[in-house]
């Protein structure tokens, strides 16, 4: 019998893996802007054509390499940052792996130019498919200069994954910040298309997150700074009034190193307690210093995912150290910062892992701190307004009419449609459902759902270049942005007008708000426009929906009816009348159901008949 099986020649055994590291251009930009800060660069500048789609260029003005180094350092499993597996637990670089610049070959054209400071003459590389293609010395600046042209260009199916340059940009822009806010004492430069689009000289971290997100957050910052034996908190989190409606601007860096933690965010929210209202989230940047022993990087290969040594207690000091800065910073009176009693109980907190490391902590002033109970606290939070909204979009007798009535009997398979006859509202079901009949049964309507359903349909028709109205401000809003959301704004402008509003740029990051869709309510307009801009951004992963589709399902969502609120009979009837004239009013956007039925059969058969 033959042998079957052959080693894979190097450049596609790269091909392969770098799908791992690679995935897209922001994944790139990452690797390239971490190699540069490794190199010790203090100017770091990343310039991107096309989304990262063309070309992706990052210059430092790091250590550089030697021509010998220049060249391996486009190997697989080449590094200089570690030589054997105990390094693993002493890192404090952000690479370790040795395999994004192999990736990065595998997958692009890459264009080389280093130098190290000591040495005269630099090295020119030109490298494709993960070959070699020029190498020559080169007079340049010292530091590296490395530029990453047409990514997948060997590998067409994963270029054709790539999203549109609005969504790809704002990946970029996403890892540009993470980088950005890890090092603060970097200046750091993003240039799209030729237009700079931040310039961010070396600052202090408040100084860096406000040079990023915006100046708005000036006055909304809490710090908070707790130096214990076992791991050091910095950062700051945001007033409660700087909270969002979705997860914004929440950052976490353990070492340095930007990490996504659902377990963490909730000791950060649960610290809040009930000072957030009902559906914000915390702004926060957190930096969480602490020995590499006791974090493992190496789990997953972008290290956004890390492990800690114990979990819990790194949970419960991020907990405690949000309260206590929030009490002491007076944004709640008298607030109790003792640790939750289930984290109490965990073995990490009343005997962390070694008797030696457990007399550092619990000697520790943080500790101390949490374990004396102070006087618990209770702030209501504010949330109405919602409901007003609404009830003011359909008592101002927001025409119906202009929805088109497209054959409701085709589109839903409701018996009793058949006869054109739209449910009879009943009554409304735990502030939650429509109860309709039909004369087949009844039906139970999600009302939040409902809703969703008949404003995307609206919106759909307006963008489609159907008309939408629009209500004049009665005085300009004035919206400031951070370079990032305004560079969004700016991209989504053309669609926004089409759905109603009227929004003016000013320069650096200014908008003039002159009108908004009528059903969005005044002294709403600002808010209305950042919680859009907000929703896109968490929006913008979902692959299925263009632009326009995902603005359209951001602003259904938005100024939709919500669950839990009560509803008149005028509201719940014109809620059942527009539903039925939808194109599709069996599903919400999202393909949830909006509506159950029960027919007179089936409910025959429940009852054993
Ligand atoms: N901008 C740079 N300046 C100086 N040296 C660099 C630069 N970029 C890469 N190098 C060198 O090339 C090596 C390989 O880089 P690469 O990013 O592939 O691996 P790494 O950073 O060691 O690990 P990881 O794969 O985890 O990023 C680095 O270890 C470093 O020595
Ligand atoms: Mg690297």
């Amino acid at each position: 019998m033959i042998d079957i099986i052959t080693l894979l020649p190097d450049n596609i055994a790269n091909q392969i893996a770098a799908g791992e590291v690679i995935q897209r251009p922001s994944s790139a930009v990452k690797e390239l802007l971490e190699n540069a800060v490794d190199a010790g660069a203090d100017r770091i500048q990343l310039f991107i054509t096309d989304s990262g789609k063309t070309s992706i260029q990052v210059i430092d003005n790091g250590k550089g390499m030697s021509e010998t180094d220049a060249r391996m350092c486009f190997e697989r499993h080449a590094t200089s940052k570690i030589k054997n597996i105990d390094d693993l637990f002493h890192i404090r670089t952000m690479g370790f792996r040795g395999e994004a610049l192999a990736s990065i070959a595998a997958v692009a054209q890459v264009e080389l130019k280093t130098r190290r400071p000591q040495d005269e003459l630099g090295t020119f590389l030109e490298i494709e498919n993960s070959g070699v293609r020029k190498h020559e010395p080169c007079a340049c600046a010292p530091g590296t200069n490395i530029c990453m042209k047409n990514l997948f260009f060997n590998v067409p199916a994963r270029r054709n994954f790539l999203k549109s340059n609005a969504s790809e940009m704002r990946h970029i822009v996403d890892e540009f910040i993470h980088v950005a806010l890890a090092f603060p004492g970097i200046f750091f430069s993003l240039t799209s298309n030729g237009q700079q689009v931040f310039h961010l000289e070396a600052a202090s971290p408040k100084q860096r997150f406000l040079q990023l997100l915006g100046n708005q957050y000036n006055t909304k910052l809490v710090p908070v700074k707790e130096v214990t034996d076992y791991l050091d908190i910095d950062g700051f989190v945001g007033k409660p009034e700087a909270a969002k409606k979705t997860r914004g601007d929440q950052y976490f860096f353990v070492n340095s190193r930007f990490i996504r933690s659902a377990y963490l965010n909730h000791a950060v929210t649960s610290a809040f307690d009930a000072l957030l209202p009902k559906d914000s989230f915390p702004v926060y940047a957190l930096y969480i210093d602490l020995d590499p022993s006791q974090v493992d990087i190496n789990v997953h290969p972008t290290k956004q995912e890390i492990k800690f040594e114990d979990e819990k207690i790194i949970y419960a000091f991020v907990q405690a150290a949000v309260k206590h800065a929030l009490a002491q910073f007076s944004v709640s009176p008298s607030l109790d910062f003792s640790l939750n009693a289930g984290i109490m109980q965990t073995e990490a907190v009343s005997q962390p892992f070694t008797e030696e490391k457990r007399e550092t902590v619990t000697a520790s002033e943080l500790y101390k701190r949490f374990s004396q109970k102070n006087q618990a606290h209770l702030i209501e939070p504010g949330n109405k307004g919602e409901l007003k909204h609404w009830r003011d979009f359909y008592g101002s007798g927001a025409d119906s009419s202009q929805l088109s009535v497209d054959s409701p009997e085709t589109a839903i398979g409701i018996p009793g449609f058949e006869n054109r006859q739209p449910p009879t509202v009943i009554c409304q079901l735990l502030n939650t459902y429509i109860i309709a009949s039909f004369n087949n049964g009844f039906l139970v309507i999600h009302q939040q759902h409902a809703h969703e359903r008949i404003l995307f349909e609206r919106y759909t028709n307006a963008i489609q270049g159907k008309q939408s109205t629009t209500q004049q401000t009665l005085f300009p809003v004035t919206l400031e942005l951070s370079p990032a959301d305004s560079a969004l704004l700016q991209e989504l402008l053309p669609e926004l007008q089409l759905l109603g509003y009227r929004i003016e740029p000013f320069g650096n990051g200014s908008f003039i708000i002159q009108g908004v869709p009528a059903d969005v309510l005044q002294g709403n307009e600002k808010h209305s426009v950042e919680l859009l801009l907000e929703q896109f951004k968490h929006f913008s992963s979902e692959l299925k929906f263009n632009k326009r589709e995902k603005l359209i399902h951001c602003m259904a969502r938005q100024q939709a009816v919500k669950a839990g609120q009560p509803l008149t009979e005028k509201e719940m009837k014109t809620v059942t009348e527009e539903l039925f004239q939808c194109q599709t009013p069996s599903v919400t956007p999202n393909g949830n159901p909006v509506f159950v039925e029960f027919t007179d059969e089936q409910l025959l058969k429940m009852f054993g008949r």
